[in-house]
């Protein structure tokens, strides 16, 4: 077999369920930021890598083409792909062992467009820092020098009872502060309810599809086997479970992600009687729940089954992804097994941010900051609609006004990664929703447009842009 120009070890896990262009994507991303593939250098030709590792062509291709979108490659005609000469803003240390595949979406900026869609993040510069720094000097003036000793692996006991009356008041969850967990995020939240799901003994969960790459590749690396179920506009499609043998499912009742869909009432109903059944646990993820615009929200799934749901809520989209910040409300029959793999997983969140929440929850702060920026988030989802109505009228907007992205649905014929490639080389970045279904190459041409992190001012040009490009892709 004719082998590449140079040696590229690119390990693929063959058995590990992660799709092998996702970890293409990241192995060749890996490479550029830890300088393994240094600026510049050609990569090898799709035909031959693909003949090195054993896969289709068109997989490196598309890997290829998501590496250019992303701003890591570049490409000119009649030349070999190279590795963008660029300085790479967030480039990690140089590492010196492999670094393990992780779904994730290129959440850090590699380079900075023009305009930038990209979606699941709010708008940093909106974080209340003042009243937060309050919260933590107060926290600091309070309980220093205390505060410094190891937390309770579960959440420091007033951060768990402000976080139940905040959910009971704001969501209709039931939840009392013995059944708070506090974590790291959503993404630990799940990572550790799958844990302990495992060690009782369930072996699959039921996921939406589309949904959420990352949290799939969390779970199973939790030892758990993923069952993509549907999403239509009702949201998942209830029906379907009937028929599958799974003690969990995964779901984004109030704001279906990547889709937008709310679960209908019915099926709301049809999900909490299967896990009733089967005794089996619905693991909710409360996503986009405070940021309803048009509507107020429903309340959470929680409320109506807290020994069947779990509740999972995070401050990643109300504050800022930085804060690490995740909640856990947890029937009573799994608080035990919960709080147990948190204290293996890390002996408990920082403290001092725990006790932050707490102060900033209780002063009214968090209602005050939502009440603010619903308002701003709204204006700009509105000049997003609007503007895709004037420049892109084959295009329909999916879901509920709410959350921080649309789901753009394209005109059939459009090739959805073409669009997202040449939108980065003309200074837009643009997400392609094709990434977040179980089989992309079945996926329908869509755009994750997220709006969180751009300004309401930039919206109509950079739409405006988007169209050019579209249509250019289209002649
Ligand atoms: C579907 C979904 N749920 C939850 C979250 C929040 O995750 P975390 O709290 O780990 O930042 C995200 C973040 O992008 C998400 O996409």
């Amino acid at each position: 077999m004719k082998r590449t120009a140079f040696d590229f070890p690119l390990a693929l896990a063959r058995g590990s369920g992660d799709p092998l262009r996702v970890q293409v994507v990241h192995g060749l991303r890996v490479a550029v930021q830890t300088g393994r593939l240094p600026a510049g250098s050609a990569l090898p030709s799709t035909r031959a890598l693909a003949a090195d590792l054993g896969i289709s062509r068109g997989l490196v291709v598309e890997a290829y083409e998501q590496l250019r979108a992303e701003g890591y490659l570049i490409a000119q005609r009649g030349s070999a792909t190279r590795v963008a000469r660029r300085r790479l803003p967030d480039a990690p240390a140089r590492r010196t062992r492999e670094t393990p595949v992780v779904m994730q979406p290129p959440a850090l900026a590699a380079w900075r467009p023009r305009f930038d869609f990209r979606p699941g993040v709010p708008d940093v510069s909106l974080f209340p820092a003042r009243s937060w720094m309050r919260a933590l000097r107060r926290v600091w003036a309070d309980g220093a020098p205390a505060v410094l000793d190891y937390p309770d692996p579960q959440g420091v006991e007033p951060a768990r009872t402000a976080l139940a009356s905040y959910l009971s008041r704001s969501r209709a969850t039931v939840a009392e502060a013995s059944r708070v967990v506090l974590c790291t995020g959503f993404a630990q939240a799940a990572r550790l309810v799958a844990e302990v799901l495992r060690a009782r003994g369930v072996r699959r969960m039921i996921v939406e599809d589309p949904g959420h790459a990352d949290q799939c590749a969390d779970i199973r690396a939790a030892g758990l086997e993923l069952v993509p179920v549907p999403v239509d506009d009702g949201g998942l499609v209830v029906d379907r479970l009937a028929t599958i043998d799974a003690g969990a499912a995964l779901v984004t009742p109030a704001h279906q992600h990547p889709t937008g869909a709310v679960l209908d009432p019915e099926r709301r109903a049809a999900l909490l009687a299967w896990a009733e059944t089967r005794r089996a646990f619905v693991l909710e993820d409360d996503y986009d729940a405070e940021y309803r615009y048009d509507r107020a929200p429903v309340g959470a799934l929680q409320g109506l089954a807290p020994e069947r749901v779990v509740y999972i809520g995070s401050a990643s989209k109300m504050l800022a992804p930085s804060l690490r910040q995740g909640w856990l409300v947890v029937p009573a029959e799994l608080v035990a097994g919960v709080r147990q793999a948190k204290l293996s997983a890390d002996r408990g969140s920082p403290a001092l941010e725990q006790l932050a929440l707490a102060a900033f929850l209780e002063a009214g702060e968090l209602d005050r900051h939502l009440r603010r920026t619903r308002g701003i988030y709204r204006r700009r989802r509105d000049a997003l609609v609007g503007a895709l109505g004037r420049y892109l009228p084959g295009t329909t907007v999916h879901g509920v006004a709410a959350g921080l992205h649309a789901l753009v649905a394209l005109p059939r014929s459009t090739d959805e990664p073409g669009v997202v490639a040449a939108a980065a080389r003309n200074g837009v970045r643009v997400y392609g929703a094709r990434e977040y279904h179980a089989v992309p190459a079945a996926a329908p041409p869509a755009l994750l447009l997220g709006y969180g992190g751009v300004s309401e001012k930039d919206i109509e040009p950079g739409v405006k842009q988007l169209a050019k490009i579209i249509g250019g892709a289209r002649r």
